[in-house]
């Protein structure tokens, strides 16, 4: 049973492994750093992210450094060890986070360095647009714009962070070209509105009345802070020119089409690019270690076709967006349904396999069972046969030699012989005793008590004539049939019966059925193991077959046990006494049985004769059955019907009811102690005393109505029943 347990742990174990498995699929771990935290990083993170959705094994870690060296340096460091399989990072300055990145790339983790760059050689690729020449070709923008003629102030992004530096190569190397545009003021920003807004602010301050035609801010914001300043100011306001050119709101699209600045240049973000980068390294596909990404003038007039082409591009992003919300969600359903579908597949092998379990158990001790009872069963057969054999020959040492030592011929032997015969006798009853031990302690089932009892009881008084002499058989005894299969057992149990019974023999139970029928005797003795059929057998077809069912049976066996016994007298036996057994006991049971067989009350009123009255001892009454009643109603209403029939003979009452005569005659005197021919005239008295009681009939008339051939004879047969003349009746 333990077995089948560990099977179905061992299954449940592997299902729940497969569930966590499939669900635990290889995942790319990617840091991002960004050295600031503002719209356009924003749209790059969503972007990113929108990348990551397209592979189902990536997972984003982001980190903002709020324009902070040491942050940033912090952030990459964490990052790193948190176990991450790719670094992007955007670099504050270009000197400064370089340590960082080092350590990351040096502990094989693949770095892309993106947008700002760092003076490091140890990344793994590079992604951004072109500051210098974007710096380059707003500087010639401005010069046109200007028409080669005005005063620029050109607002800074932070320094040391390399758009900066580029962006002002690229713009100042453009300008030089343009001798009719002067900058007046180079001012630091550091790329947020607030400084380029306090930067502008000061230096309006100290230069009050100056005329400015354009401030080129390095981005959007800072273009926006200058703005700001100058309306503040006062006075006709000049162009303002920034870089970034973000869609949305307060996006620099918006800003030239609302024309709060004149120019901006699209600075790309490309998020998903990025992303893409990142997962071509991680999977070890080719890749452009240098990307240069391409971007282009947002003006007054491209402003309002780009803000639209953006908006567009904005509004699938949502609907992406929401998208990978719903799929994420049935991917957690169907998480959840597999989950459930592998714990009610391992509940079911589970309980499969607890059914499995009982059953089998319950099929091996059914197995065990029947071999047991198969074991004690032949033990029993071979126990039952072995004492058998035993009682047998005992039956015939014992028996015989109780009768010589009550006989003359033993009282005229010598005190010698007499001892060596007690000694016989002694060691017949020892013998017999262990047989009974013996089957005791084998089978375990006690033995009938009266088995040993019989042993000590042998007191039979009678003489029984030798075998070998047959004595006249008395015609007018009660019969006998005996039934054993050995003949010794036959030959005893004759010197033990006759002088009482007339006897009948057979050797086996069929040859037994046939005489039962054919002469139906008063009671059958017969052995319970036989061939051709066996005692039981015979027993139940005597008492199914309406001739012998009345015949009072005795089994006589050495099957001692008490099981044994209980079949015998289910078979209908009416007595069962065990081998070796007590002359005296098989006498008084005969006897007893004999006596108690005349049960049926008189059938027209009148007493049964002779010893059909005596009462039966308990224990020992033979009830009439269902057959009898039957057959005794049977012959009632038979005689009743023909009782006016002066021809009737016995002859006719058996032919209709399919017997012989003699099977009629036994049968009805076994069964009411009168013969057939007694009852007829019973039958014809009672009715003719009744028809003198109750009608005007004479005496004649009755007679012949009766079936009484003659009138005397019927007065003769009258006063022989009832002690007076049929005239009394009528007086009376
Ligand atoms: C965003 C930003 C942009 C600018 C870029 C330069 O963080 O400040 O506005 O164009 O970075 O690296």
């Amino acid at each position: 049973m333990r077995k089948y347990y560990q099977f179905a742990f061992i299954t449940l174990m592997i299902l729940g492994l497969l569930a966590s498995c499939s669900q635990d699929a290889k995942k790319y771990r990617i840091g991002v750093s960004q050295c600031s935290d503002d719209i356009w990083r924003d749209k790059q993170n969503s972007e990113l992210q929108i990348g990551a959705y397209f592979h189902d094994n990536v997972e984003l870690r982001f980190a903002a450094a709020y324009d902070s060296d040491e942050r940033q340096i912090q952030q990459i460091d964490s990052l790193v060890s948190t176990g991450i399989d790719l670094l992007i990072v955007a670099p504050n300055q270009v000197s400064t986070i370089s340590p960082a990145i080092d350590r990351a790339y040096d502990k094989g983790i693949p770095v892309i360095v993106f947008e700002r760059k760092t003076n490091t050689k140890k990344y793994t690729a590079y992604m951004g647009a072109d500051n210098y020449e974007m710096g380059h070709l707003m500087g010639e923008y401005v010069a046109t714009r200007l028409n080669e003629r005005g005063k620029i102030i050109e607002v800074m992004g932070l320094k040391g962070s390399s758009p900066a530096i580029e962006r002002h190569n690229g713009f100042r190397e453009a300008i030089a070209q343009h001798p009719g545009i002067q900058v007046v003021a180079t001012l630091q920003g550091d790329w947020t509105e607030p400084t380029a807004y306090n930067t502008v602010k000061q230096w309006l301050d100290k230069n009050k009345g100056e005329k400015i035609d354009l401030v080129f801010g390095m981005n959007d914001r800072t273009a926006m802070g200058a703005r700001k300043a100058f309306e503040e100011a006062g006075g006709i306001l000049p162009l303002f020119c920034g870089i970034d050119g973000l869609p949305g709101e307060n996006g620099g699209i918006r800003l030239v089409q609302d024309s709060l600045l004149d120019a901006s240049y699209i600075y790309p973000t490309h998020g998903d690019q990025l992303l893409q980068l990142a997962v071509d390294i991680l999977e070890g596909k080719p890749y452009e270690k240098e990307t240069n990404l391409m971007s282009a003038l947002v003006t007054q007039d491209n402003a309002r076709v780009l803000l639209m082409e953006s908006e567009e591009i904005m509004r699938q992003s949502s609907n992406l967006e929401q998208l990978h919300e719903k799929a994420s969600q049935y991917l957690d359903q169907l998480g959840n349904q597999r989950t459930l579908i592998f714990v009610a597949l391992a509940a079911i092998l589970l309980l499969l396999a607890l059914l499995a379990g009982i059953y089998m158990y319950y099929l091996q001790r059914a197995r065990i069972q029947d071999e047991r009872m198969l074991m004690e069963r032949e033990q029993l057969d071979f126990y039952t046969q072995v004492s058998h054999e035993l009682r047998t020959p005992l039956t015939l040492i014992q028996g015989p030699l109780d009768q010589l030592l009550r006989t003359n011929d033993f009282r005229d032997a010598t005190d010698n012989a007499r001892e060596l015969f007690s000694i016989v006798r002694r060691n017949t009853q020892h013998l017999t005793s262990l047989i009974n031990k013996m089957l005791d302690a084998q089978v375990g089932t006690p033995i009938q008590e009266m088995t040993s009892a019989q042993v000590d009881a042998i007191t039979v008084s009678q003489p029984i004539a030798a075998p070998a002499v047959e004595p006249e058989q008395d015609e007018d005894a009660p019969t006998v049939l005996i039934v054993d299969d050995n003949a010794d057992i036959r030959t005893y149990l004759r010197s033990i019966l006759q002088g009482q019974y007339r006897l009948l023999e057979a050797e086996d139970g069929k040859r037994g059925l046939e005489l039962a029928r054919e002469q139906v005797p008063d009671l059958i003795v017969s052995d319970v193991m036989m061939p051709v059929m066996n005692g039981l057998e015979f027993c139940q077809q005597v008492k199914k077959d309406v001739i012998s069912s009345h015949i009072p049976v005795i089994l006589l066996t050495a099957r001692a046990l008490e099981k044994q016994q209980i079949e015998g007298y289910e078979s209908g036996a009416d007595a069962y006494i065990t081998k070796p057994f007590s002359p005296e006991l098989l006498l008084a049971r005969i006897d007893n049985l004999l006596q108690s067989r005349h049960q049926l009350k008189d059938l027209w009123g009148m007493k049964p004769v002779t010893e059909a009255s005596v009462t039966p001892p308990q224990g020992t009454a033979v009830a009439t059955t269902p057959i009898e009643d039957a057959f005794i109603s049977r012959f009632k209403n038979m005689v009743e019907e023909r009782l006016s029939d002066n021809n009737l003979s016995i002859e006719d009452l058996a032919a209709d009811m399919g017997l012989s005569r003699v099977q009629l005659y036994r049968k009805v005197k076994a069964l009411t102690g009168n013969t057939p021919v007694d009852l007829l005239r019973k039958a014809r008295l009672a009715q003719a005393q009744k028809l003198l009681q109750e009608s005007t009939l004479s005496v004649s008339e009755i007679a012949y109505q009766v079936g009484f051939a003659s009138p005397s004879y019927f007065t003769k047969c009258y006063k022989d029943e009832f002690g007076t003349v049929p005239g009394e009746a009528r007086k009376s």
